[in-house]
Protein backbone atom coordinates (compact mmCIF):
# COMPACT_ATOMS: atom_id res chain seq x y z
CA UNK A 1 0.00 0.00 0.00
CA UNK A 2 1.91 3.24 -1.11
CA UNK A 3 4.75 1.81 0.03
CA UNK A 4 7.32 2.83 -2.96
CA UNK A 5 5.53 6.18 -2.61
CA UNK A 6 6.26 7.00 0.60
CA UNK A 7 9.07 6.23 1.69
CA UNK A 8 10.73 8.27 -1.09
CA UNK A 9 8.30 11.15 -0.15
CA UNK A 10 9.92 11.38 2.93
CA UNK A 11 13.33 12.10 0.97
CA UNK A 12 14.97 8.75 2.15
CA UNK A 13 16.51 6.14 -0.20
CA UNK A 14 14.38 3.31 -0.74
CA UNK A 15 16.15 0.03 -0.27
CA UNK A 16 14.73 -3.41 -1.43
CA UNK A 17 17.10 -5.68 0.47
CA UNK A 18 19.88 -4.28 0.71
CA UNK A 19 20.05 -3.24 -3.23
CA UNK A 20 19.47 0.72 -4.18
CA UNK A 21 16.18 0.76 -5.62
CA UNK A 22 16.47 0.12 -9.96
CA UNK A 23 14.16 0.87 -12.52
CA UNK A 24 13.27 -3.10 -12.92
CA UNK A 25 11.82 -2.95 -9.71
CA UNK A 26 8.27 -3.02 -8.96
CA UNK A 27 6.55 -0.13 -7.48
CA UNK A 28 3.10 0.20 -6.42
CA UNK A 29 1.41 3.80 -7.03
CA UNK A 30 -1.70 4.18 -4.86
CA UNK A 31 -3.41 0.74 -5.14
CA UNK A 32 -2.42 0.34 -9.50
CA UNK A 33 1.03 -2.59 -9.25
CA UNK A 34 3.87 -1.51 -11.77
CA UNK A 35 6.18 -4.32 -12.24
CA UNK A 36 8.41 -2.02 -12.85
CA UNK A 37 8.86 1.93 -12.69
CA UNK A 38 9.60 2.62 -16.88
CA UNK A 39 6.19 3.78 -17.45
CA UNK A 40 5.22 4.78 -21.37
CA UNK A 41 4.10 8.49 -21.62
CA UNK A 42 0.89 9.67 -22.70
CA UNK A 43 1.56 9.99 -26.43
CA UNK A 44 -0.52 11.55 -29.33
CA UNK A 45 -0.65 9.23 -32.09
CA UNK A 46 -3.94 10.94 -34.53
CA UNK A 47 -4.97 7.41 -35.73
CA UNK A 48 -8.64 7.13 -34.25
CA UNK A 49 -11.17 6.19 -36.83
CA UNK A 50 -14.26 7.52 -37.81
CA UNK A 51 -16.35 8.96 -34.54
CA UNK A 52 -12.98 8.98 -33.03
CA UNK A 53 -13.03 5.62 -31.85
CA UNK A 54 -9.93 3.95 -31.08
CA UNK A 55 -9.68 0.74 -33.67
CA UNK A 56 -7.70 -2.55 -33.91
CA UNK A 57 -4.55 -0.60 -34.99
CA UNK A 58 -4.47 0.99 -30.97
CA UNK A 59 -4.96 -2.45 -29.83
CA UNK A 60 -2.03 -3.88 -31.65
CA UNK A 61 0.04 -0.76 -30.77
CA UNK A 62 -0.55 -0.43 -27.11
CA UNK A 63 -0.13 -4.16 -26.54
CA UNK A 64 3.12 -4.38 -28.09
CA UNK A 65 4.38 -2.28 -25.35
CA UNK A 66 2.72 -3.89 -22.61
CA UNK A 67 6.33 -5.28 -20.94
CA UNK A 68 5.91 -1.09 -19.96
CA UNK A 69 5.12 -0.91 -15.66
CA UNK A 70 2.19 1.50 -17.01
CA UNK A 71 0.49 2.07 -20.12
CA UNK A 72 -0.63 5.79 -19.98
CA UNK A 73 -2.91 6.67 -23.66
CA UNK A 74 -2.66 9.18 -25.81
CA UNK A 75 -4.64 12.25 -24.30
CA UNK A 76 -8.57 11.25 -24.74
CA UNK A 77 -11.36 14.11 -25.28
CA UNK A 78 -14.15 13.76 -22.86
CA UNK A 79 -16.43 15.47 -25.32
CA UNK A 80 -16.73 16.61 -28.78
CA UNK A 81 -15.88 20.50 -27.65
CA UNK A 82 -12.72 18.80 -25.98
CA UNK A 83 -11.22 17.88 -29.00
CA UNK A 84 -8.44 19.90 -31.24
CA UNK A 85 -6.26 17.89 -33.41
CA UNK A 86 -7.34 15.53 -36.27
CA UNK A 87 -8.46 11.92 -35.47
CA UNK A 88 -7.80 12.06 -31.54
CA UNK A 89 -9.68 9.18 -29.71
CA UNK A 90 -12.74 10.31 -27.41
CA UNK A 91 -13.74 8.66 -24.85
CA UNK A 92 -17.80 9.91 -24.42
CA UNK A 93 -19.51 8.00 -27.02
CA UNK A 94 -20.75 4.19 -26.48
CA UNK A 95 -18.51 3.18 -29.57
CA UNK A 96 -15.29 4.68 -28.21
CA UNK A 97 -15.94 3.35 -24.69
CA UNK A 98 -16.42 -0.14 -26.72
CA UNK A 99 -13.27 0.82 -29.05
CA UNK A 100 -11.06 1.40 -25.68
CA UNK A 101 -12.23 -1.58 -24.55
CA UNK A 102 -10.81 -3.91 -27.05
CA UNK A 103 -7.45 -2.26 -26.38
CA UNK A 104 -7.42 -2.59 -22.31
CA UNK A 105 -8.15 -6.50 -22.68
CA UNK A 106 -5.20 -6.66 -25.05
CA UNK A 107 -3.06 -4.69 -23.02
CA UNK A 108 -4.46 -6.96 -20.17
CA UNK A 109 -3.60 -9.74 -21.65
CA UNK A 110 -0.25 -8.53 -22.32
CA UNK A 111 0.84 -8.08 -19.13
CA UNK A 112 0.29 -4.10 -18.43
CA UNK A 113 -1.95 -2.04 -16.33
CA UNK A 114 -3.58 0.99 -18.84
CA UNK A 115 -4.84 4.12 -17.26
CA UNK A 116 -6.57 6.48 -19.59
CA UNK A 117 -5.36 9.65 -20.17
CA UNK A 118 -8.17 12.12 -20.36
CA UNK A 119 -8.18 15.99 -21.73
CA UNK A 120 -10.24 18.78 -22.95
CA UNK A 121 -7.88 21.17 -25.16
CA UNK A 122 -10.10 24.15 -24.41
CA UNK A 123 -8.55 27.17 -26.64
CA UNK A 124 -6.41 25.07 -28.26
CA UNK A 125 -8.78 24.03 -31.12
CA UNK A 126 -10.70 25.75 -33.42
CA UNK A 127 -14.23 26.31 -34.64
CA UNK A 128 -13.88 23.85 -37.20
CA UNK A 129 -13.65 21.48 -34.88
CA UNK A 130 -16.34 22.50 -32.56
CA UNK A 131 -20.03 21.52 -32.63
CA UNK A 132 -22.06 24.25 -34.69
CA UNK A 133 -19.09 25.55 -35.80
CA UNK A 134 -18.86 27.77 -31.93
CA UNK A 135 -15.42 29.32 -30.61
CA UNK A 136 -13.40 27.13 -28.31
CA UNK A 137 -13.61 28.10 -24.65
CA UNK A 138 -11.15 28.82 -22.11
CA UNK A 139 -11.15 30.42 -18.67
CA UNK A 140 -9.94 34.18 -20.52
CA UNK A 141 -10.31 34.97 -24.05
CA UNK A 142 -7.05 35.29 -24.56
CA UNK A 143 -5.40 34.15 -28.18
CA UNK A 144 -2.58 31.72 -28.24
CA UNK A 145 -0.17 32.56 -30.54
CA UNK A 146 -0.16 30.75 -33.68
CA UNK A 147 -2.16 28.12 -35.89
CA UNK A 148 -2.96 24.89 -35.66
CA UNK A 149 -3.89 22.15 -37.94
CA UNK A 150 -7.58 21.85 -39.05
CA UNK A 151 -9.69 18.58 -39.85
CA UNK A 152 -8.17 18.04 -42.63
CA UNK A 153 -4.34 19.14 -41.46
CA UNK A 154 -4.57 22.43 -43.02
CA UNK A 155 -2.69 25.26 -40.86
CA UNK A 156 -5.16 27.83 -39.18
CA UNK A 157 -4.76 30.91 -37.10
CA UNK A 158 -6.33 30.44 -33.75
CA UNK A 159 -9.19 32.63 -32.75
CA UNK A 160 -9.83 34.35 -29.04
CA UNK A 161 -11.97 31.70 -27.04
CA UNK A 162 -15.20 32.28 -25.46
CA UNK A 163 -14.37 32.81 -21.54
CA UNK A 164 -16.43 30.25 -19.43
CA UNK A 165 -18.82 30.84 -17.45
CA UNK A 166 -20.04 28.97 -14.80
CA UNK A 167 -22.73 26.50 -16.19
CA UNK A 168 -20.19 25.90 -18.80
CA UNK A 169 -17.22 25.40 -16.47
CA UNK A 170 -19.70 22.81 -14.27
CA UNK A 171 -20.77 21.17 -17.69
CA UNK A 172 -17.03 20.51 -18.78
CA UNK A 173 -16.66 19.16 -14.65
CA UNK A 174 -19.65 16.77 -15.41
CA UNK A 175 -18.08 15.25 -18.94
CA UNK A 176 -14.61 14.56 -16.99
CA UNK A 177 -16.84 12.69 -14.59
CA UNK A 178 -19.05 10.74 -17.57
CA UNK A 179 -15.50 10.28 -19.45
CA UNK A 180 -13.93 8.85 -15.83
CA UNK A 181 -16.77 6.50 -15.78
CA UNK A 182 -16.87 5.16 -19.20
CA UNK A 183 -13.18 4.61 -18.60
CA UNK A 184 -13.84 2.33 -15.22
CA UNK A 185 -16.69 0.66 -18.15
CA UNK A 186 -13.86 0.18 -20.62
CA UNK A 187 -12.00 -1.99 -18.15
CA UNK A 188 -8.62 0.76 -17.59
CA UNK A 189 -7.22 0.13 -14.47
CA UNK A 190 -7.13 4.03 -13.75
CA UNK A 191 -7.15 7.51 -15.65
CA UNK A 192 -4.93 10.31 -15.79
CA UNK A 193 -6.27 13.80 -15.68
CA UNK A 194 -4.02 15.93 -18.20
CA UNK A 195 -3.19 18.99 -16.27
CA UNK A 196 -0.90 20.20 -18.21
CA UNK A 197 0.76 20.94 -21.55
CA UNK A 198 -1.37 24.29 -22.28
CA UNK A 199 -4.86 22.43 -22.48
CA UNK A 200 -7.64 23.63 -20.79
CA UNK A 201 -7.05 22.54 -16.64
CA UNK A 202 -3.37 24.29 -17.37
CA UNK A 203 -5.30 26.95 -19.16
CA UNK A 204 -6.80 27.42 -15.50
CA UNK A 205 -3.78 26.33 -13.53
CA UNK A 206 -1.61 29.61 -14.86
CA UNK A 207 -1.68 32.55 -14.48
CA UNK A 208 -0.65 33.70 -18.28
CA UNK A 209 -3.77 32.22 -19.69
CA UNK A 210 -6.35 32.91 -16.35
CA UNK A 211 -7.24 36.26 -15.88
CA UNK A 212 -10.34 35.69 -14.27
CA UNK A 213 -11.74 37.53 -11.68
CA UNK A 214 -14.24 35.20 -9.42
CA UNK A 215 -13.50 32.27 -7.44
CA UNK A 216 -11.40 29.86 -10.38
CA UNK A 217 -8.87 32.73 -10.66
CA UNK A 218 -6.01 35.25 -8.90
CA UNK A 219 -3.91 33.34 -6.23
CA UNK A 220 -2.90 29.48 -6.69
CA UNK A 221 -5.62 28.22 -5.19
CA UNK A 222 -8.43 29.28 -6.62
CA UNK A 223 -6.45 28.37 -10.23
CA UNK A 224 -6.43 24.75 -8.93
CA UNK A 225 -10.04 25.25 -8.38
CA UNK A 226 -11.43 23.99 -11.76
CA UNK A 227 -8.98 21.43 -11.04
CA UNK A 228 -10.21 19.94 -7.48
CA UNK A 229 -13.69 20.32 -8.95
CA UNK A 230 -12.13 17.84 -12.06
CA UNK A 231 -11.24 15.15 -9.02
CA UNK A 232 -14.41 15.16 -7.26
CA UNK A 233 -16.16 14.31 -10.02
CA UNK A 234 -13.53 11.79 -11.23
CA UNK A 235 -12.92 10.58 -8.04
CA UNK A 236 -16.90 9.58 -7.37
CA UNK A 237 -16.96 7.74 -10.19
CA UNK A 238 -14.05 5.80 -9.77
CA UNK A 239 -15.01 5.45 -5.55
CA UNK A 240 -11.86 6.86 -4.86
CA UNK A 241 -8.59 8.40 -5.90
CA UNK A 242 -6.47 5.92 -5.77
CA UNK A 243 -6.28 4.82 -9.05
CA UNK A 244 -6.46 8.42 -10.53
CA UNK A 245 -3.57 10.16 -11.48
CA UNK A 246 -2.37 14.04 -12.49
CA UNK A 247 -0.20 15.50 -15.16
CA UNK A 248 1.33 18.63 -14.69
CA UNK A 249 4.05 20.41 -16.60
CA UNK A 250 5.43 23.76 -14.56
CA UNK A 251 7.88 24.68 -17.16
CA UNK A 252 6.33 24.10 -20.40
CA UNK A 253 5.80 26.60 -22.45
CA UNK A 254 4.38 24.66 -25.37
CA UNK A 255 1.34 25.93 -26.42
CA UNK A 256 1.97 29.94 -25.59
CA UNK A 257 1.93 29.27 -22.05
CA UNK A 258 3.39 31.26 -19.21
CA UNK A 259 2.96 31.49 -15.30
CA UNK A 260 4.68 34.36 -13.48
CA UNK A 261 6.32 32.14 -11.19
CA UNK A 262 5.54 28.30 -11.16
CA UNK A 263 8.22 27.45 -8.42
CA UNK A 264 5.44 28.68 -5.91
CA UNK A 265 2.41 28.00 -7.89
CA UNK A 266 2.63 24.87 -8.27
CA UNK A 267 3.87 22.92 -5.11
CA UNK A 268 0.77 25.14 -3.93
CA UNK A 269 -1.75 22.97 -6.92
CA UNK A 270 -0.06 19.95 -5.33
CA UNK A 271 -1.15 21.00 -1.72
CA UNK A 272 -4.93 21.47 -3.52
CA UNK A 273 -5.36 17.80 -4.48
CA UNK A 274 -3.54 16.28 -1.61
CA UNK A 275 -7.18 15.48 -0.19
CA UNK A 276 -7.74 12.88 -2.86
CA UNK A 277 -5.37 10.50 -2.22
CA UNK A 278 -4.13 10.10 -5.64
CA UNK A 279 -2.23 7.36 -7.49
CA UNK A 280 0.27 9.57 -8.67
CA UNK A 281 1.04 12.67 -9.68
CA UNK A 282 2.91 13.17 -13.42
CA UNK A 283 5.12 15.75 -13.58
CA UNK A 284 7.08 16.94 -16.71
CA UNK A 285 10.47 18.29 -15.64
CA UNK A 286 13.37 18.42 -17.69
CA UNK A 287 16.18 15.54 -16.75
CA UNK A 288 18.44 18.83 -16.17
CA UNK A 289 16.10 21.34 -14.22
CA UNK A 290 18.08 23.24 -12.41
CA UNK A 291 15.96 23.87 -9.61
CA UNK A 292 13.37 20.52 -9.56
CA UNK A 293 10.27 21.04 -7.95
CA UNK A 294 8.72 17.74 -8.99
CA UNK A 295 9.28 16.12 -6.17
CA UNK A 296 8.15 19.45 -3.79
CA UNK A 297 4.42 19.25 -6.23
CA UNK A 298 4.57 15.20 -5.17
CA UNK A 299 5.20 15.61 -1.52
CA UNK A 300 2.36 18.66 -1.25
CA UNK A 301 -0.12 16.33 -2.96
CA UNK A 302 1.14 12.91 -0.47
CA UNK A 303 1.19 10.97 -3.88
CA UNK A 304 4.13 9.15 -5.62
CA UNK A 305 5.86 10.72 -8.76
CA UNK A 306 6.18 9.75 -11.85
CA UNK A 307 8.71 12.30 -13.87
CA UNK A 308 8.91 12.71 -17.63
CA UNK A 309 11.84 14.98 -19.58
CA UNK A 310 14.18 14.01 -22.52
CA UNK A 311 15.26 10.59 -19.78
CA UNK A 312 17.59 7.98 -21.28
CA UNK A 313 17.74 5.14 -19.44
CA UNK A 314 21.05 5.95 -17.55
CA UNK A 315 19.66 9.92 -16.24
CA UNK A 316 16.19 7.63 -15.66
CA UNK A 317 18.16 5.20 -13.41
CA UNK A 318 19.51 7.90 -11.38
CA UNK A 319 16.39 9.69 -10.81
CA UNK A 320 14.76 6.27 -9.08
CA UNK A 321 18.28 5.70 -7.43
CA UNK A 322 18.22 9.14 -5.88
CA UNK A 323 14.48 8.75 -4.64
CA UNK A 324 14.07 11.42 -7.17
CA UNK A 325 11.05 9.77 -8.82
CA UNK A 326 9.03 6.92 -7.83
CA UNK A 327 8.77 5.51 -11.61
CA UNK A 328 9.96 7.44 -14.92
CA UNK A 329 7.58 7.65 -17.95
CA UNK A 330 9.12 7.67 -21.40
CA UNK A 331 7.75 9.35 -25.08
CA UNK A 332 9.96 9.22 -27.90
CA UNK A 333 11.61 6.39 -27.08
CA UNK A 334 8.36 4.63 -26.57
CA UNK A 335 7.29 5.57 -30.22
CA UNK A 336 10.22 3.00 -31.56
CA UNK A 337 11.06 0.86 -29.04
CA UNK A 338 8.25 -1.48 -28.20
CA UNK A 339 9.92 -3.30 -26.02
CA UNK A 340 11.87 -0.67 -24.34
CA UNK A 341 12.39 -2.13 -21.05
CA UNK A 342 14.51 -5.06 -22.36
CA UNK A 343 16.84 -3.06 -24.17
CA UNK A 344 17.14 -0.67 -21.39
CA UNK A 345 18.06 -3.63 -19.45
CA UNK A 346 20.33 -5.20 -21.91
CA UNK A 347 21.98 -1.97 -22.51
CA UNK A 348 21.33 -2.20 -26.40
CA UNK A 349 20.85 0.72 -28.54
CA UNK A 350 17.13 2.82 -28.80
CA UNK A 351 15.96 3.41 -32.58
CA UNK A 352 14.90 6.59 -33.53
CA UNK A 353 11.59 7.27 -34.48
CA UNK A 354 10.52 8.27 -37.75
CA UNK A 355 9.51 11.64 -37.43
CA UNK A 356 7.26 12.18 -41.13
CA UNK A 357 4.75 9.08 -39.46
CA UNK A 358 4.68 10.23 -35.70
CA UNK A 359 1.22 11.99 -36.17
CA UNK A 360 -1.33 10.26 -38.19
CA UNK A 361 -1.64 7.61 -40.88
CA UNK A 362 -2.20 3.50 -40.27
CA UNK A 363 0.46 0.87 -38.93
CA UNK A 364 3.54 2.24 -40.50
CA UNK A 365 5.31 3.98 -38.31
CA UNK A 366 2.87 2.65 -35.25
CA UNK A 367 2.80 -1.27 -35.33
CA UNK A 368 5.77 -1.71 -37.42
CA UNK A 369 8.19 -1.29 -35.52
CA UNK A 370 9.88 -4.46 -34.48
CA UNK A 371 11.22 -6.11 -30.97
CA UNK A 372 15.23 -5.75 -30.07
CA UNK A 373 16.87 -9.37 -31.93
C1 LIG B 1 0.02 17.37 -29.48
O1 LIG B 1 -0.83 16.78 -30.16
O2 LIG B 1 0.84 18.13 -29.97
C2 LIG B 1 0.03 17.14 -28.02
C3 LIG B 1 -1.06 16.57 -27.39
C4 LIG B 1 -1.04 16.37 -26.02
C5 LIG B 1 0.07 16.79 -25.31
C6 LIG B 1 1.15 17.36 -25.92
C7 LIG B 1 1.13 17.54 -27.29
O3 LIG B 1 0.09 16.65 -23.99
Amino acid sequence: MHRGGRLSIAGRRQRNGSRTLTLFDPVDLGTLALKSRIVMAPMTRNRAGPGNVPGPLAATYYAQRASAGLVITEATQVAPEGQGYPDTPGLHSTEQTDGWRRVVDAVHEAGAPIVAQLFHVGRISHPLFQPERRLPVAPSPIRPAGSCYGPDWTKIPYETPAELDRGGIDRIVRQFGAAAANARAAGFDGVEIHAGNGYLVDQFLRDGTNRRSDGYGGPPENRARFLVEILEAVTAAWGGGDRIGVRLSPWNGYNDMADSDPAAAFPRFGGAVAGFGLAYVHVIEPADAGTPIARRISAAAGAPLIVNGGHDGASAARAVAAGAADAVSFARWYIANPDLPARLRAGLPLAEPDKATIYGGGAKGYTDYPPAG
